[in-house]
Formats: C-alpha cells, structure tokens, sequence
C-alpha cells in the first residue's frame, strides 16, 4: 500500500553544499534552488544559520535567502542550532509565507558533541527556546535526528536512542522528525526499526526518511520507509553533499533517483525530472564533479 505523492524535501543547497571546500558563490546558489523550484520541488533547505568558522560554505545565508525566488506555495527551510542562530533567521521570516527552521539533533552523543559541540541533553535545551521563539513567530519546526542507525565514533545505535531524542524533539515543540542515516550505514530492516522507534512519539505524516548513500543503500530504505507509509523524503541534487563531521560520507540520495523511482512506481512528486536532471548537471558542473545520480547519468548519456 504505497501513498499516492511523496513530498522531496530537496536539502542540496544545504546539506550538499555544506561540506564543499570551493567556496561556492551565492549566484550559484540562488540559481540551484531556482531551478529546483522551477523543476517543481516545493520544499527544500536553502541555507543554515550555524557558526561560519564551523561551516563557513553557509556564511552568506543573508544573501542566498535575499535572492532566491519567494513563493507561496514553497517552504523554505534554514538550519538554526541556537538562538543566535534563529534571530538571524528571523530576519527574514517575512520574505517567506512558508519558512520553516529546523533543529537537528543527534541519537549519538559522540556525534552531537562532534557536530554542535553539545551533549544531547544540551542540544535539547537549546533547541528549546528556538523551537518556541519560532512558534511565537508563527514560525515552523523541523527536527532532524543524526546517526539513527549508526555513528562514525559510536558504531552502530540503538532504536530506543532514536526514540528518546524524538520524544524529546517532539516535546519542545518540533512539528516533523526527520530520521537520518548520516553515514549511509543503514539496510532496510535496521532502517524501519529506527522509524518505528521514532513514530512512538510522532506521526506517520509528520516523518521524513534523510537516507544518505554511502553504502549504496539509500534507494532501498527509502522503498522500505516508502513500505511503511512514509511519505516524505529529504533528498540532495546530484546526490550533493557529505557531512563535514562524519568522515567519508557521502552524499544524500540524489533527488533525480528518488524521483525516478516514486514515478516508475505511480507515485506522483509534482517534479519534472528533466528539468531536474539539468539543475543537478549544471551544478555538478560548475563543482567539477561527476553528477551522483544514476539516473541523471543514464538520462544524460541516453
Ligand atoms: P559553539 O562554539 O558551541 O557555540 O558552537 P558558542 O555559543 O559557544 O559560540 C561560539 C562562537 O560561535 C561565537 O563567536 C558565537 O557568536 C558563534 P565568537 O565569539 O567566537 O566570534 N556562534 C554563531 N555564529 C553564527 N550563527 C550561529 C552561532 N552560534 C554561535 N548560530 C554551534 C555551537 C552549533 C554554533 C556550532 O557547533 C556549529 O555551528 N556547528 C555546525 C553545525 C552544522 O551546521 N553541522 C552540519 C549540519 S547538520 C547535518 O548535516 C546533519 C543533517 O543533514 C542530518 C544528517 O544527515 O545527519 C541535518
Ligand atoms: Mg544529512
């Protein structure tokens, strides 16, 4: 029983560009989420509002959120860790009739303290306020929970960690989980305890799978997450991206072959893969990279 329309979640700008080490120009990526709206995704992170001497590649979230193309019928997504981080991003809460600010924690504590220099209890504790600011501001938010299935310092985690960090998530105020598998370690039936754990504490339709790739195994859970019912999905152009504290990782799935799979399926994305196809290629291009979707590969060399 597959659902009808999977929601992409497109986290390119962000989680692809983030661990980039060229400095990526704003053009470059004001033009890549235009042409992922264009290509029809409705949601998608544009930027993060962390520490630049941590991430600088985010460091002119200001001018990405100022050139990128406003509609209503999108959500724009920022990454805010800390207050501090939120008041910058309230800067913009009027550009924006959907904004959205997500909160990620971690189900290790290792890569918690690794990745925002915190425990998770005290990830939570300043999540807190962010989370209820936000409200305040008719602003909504996201949790992204890291490492659900392992870590690269902790190995493998428990379900019951995924649980705990969503019920915490949850509780503070986060309105959708988004359960990760930051270093691609992740085979199907590990992939829906995770989710089962998580869904104890929230909604079938309020959970997003972020499977990142670099096993070969993120097509797979997400047809076993898709099995379950869920129904979103945070995906990456080109399968951009890597996270700069976990090692090795590579990239999210690729939208284009998440898409390809959801069509091939009956299931509707509201994407024109074509014109999706030439926005992963054009900023794969532009990193000298080869493109990490198959599909845009195939599509390419057809
Ligand atoms: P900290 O050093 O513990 O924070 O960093 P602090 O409050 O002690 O502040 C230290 C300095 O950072 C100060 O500046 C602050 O002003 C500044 P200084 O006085 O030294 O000049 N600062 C900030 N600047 C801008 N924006 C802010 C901010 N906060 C403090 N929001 C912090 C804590 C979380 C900020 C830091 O650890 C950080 O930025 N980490 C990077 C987190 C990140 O972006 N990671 C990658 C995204 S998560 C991810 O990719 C996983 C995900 O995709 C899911 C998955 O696949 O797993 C979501
Ligand atoms: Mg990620």
């Amino acid at each position: 029983n597959y659902p009808n329309f999977v929601k992409i979640i497109d986290v390119g700008a962000r989680d692809g560009l983030q661990n980039e080490k060229q400095t990526v120009p704003s053009d470059v990526k004001i033009e890549l989420i235009n042409g992922l709206i264009d290509a029809g995704v409705r949601k998608l992170e544009a930027t993060s509002f962390v520490s630049p001497k941590w991430v600088p590649q985010m460091a002119d979230n200001d001018a990405v959120l100022n050139g990128i193309v406003k509609r209503d019928d999108v959500v724009y997504s920022v990454l805010t860790p800390n207050m501090k981080g939120f008041d910058a991003a309230l800067a913009h809460r009027d550009q924006f009739a959907n904004y959205e600010v997500v909160i990620f924690g971690s189900a290790s504590e290792a890569f918690s303290q690794k990745n925002i220099n915190c425990s998770i209890a005290e990830s939570i504790e300043r999540f807190a306020p962010v989370a209820y600011a936000a409200k305040a501001h008719g602003i909504k938010v996201r949790g992204v929970i890291s490492c659900t299935i392992g870590c690269p310092y902790e190995g493998e985690i428990h379900p019951d960690k995924v649980a705990y960090v969503t019920e915490k998530l949850v509780a503070i105020g986060a309105e959708h989980i988004g359960i990760a598998d930051t270093i691609g370690v992740g085979t199907p039936i590990k992939v829906q305890k995770a989710l089962d754990a998580a869904l104890r504490y929230i909604d079938i339709d309020n959970i997003s799978g972020h499977f990142h790739d670099t096993y070969g195994q993120a097509l797979s859970n997400t047809l076993a997450a898709l099995q379950m019912g869920v129904w979103q999905f945070d995906t990456s152009v080109a399968g951009l991206g890597g996270c700069p504290y976990a090692k090795g990782a590579t990239g999210n799935i690729a939208t284009e072959d998440v898409v390809y799979l959801l069509h091939g399926m009956g299931i509707e994305t509201g994407i024109d893969l074509d014109k999706l196809v030439d926005v992963g290629q054009k900023i794969s291009a532009f990193l000298g990279r080869q493109n990490g979707s198959k599909v845009a590969t195939a599509i390419l060399n057809k």
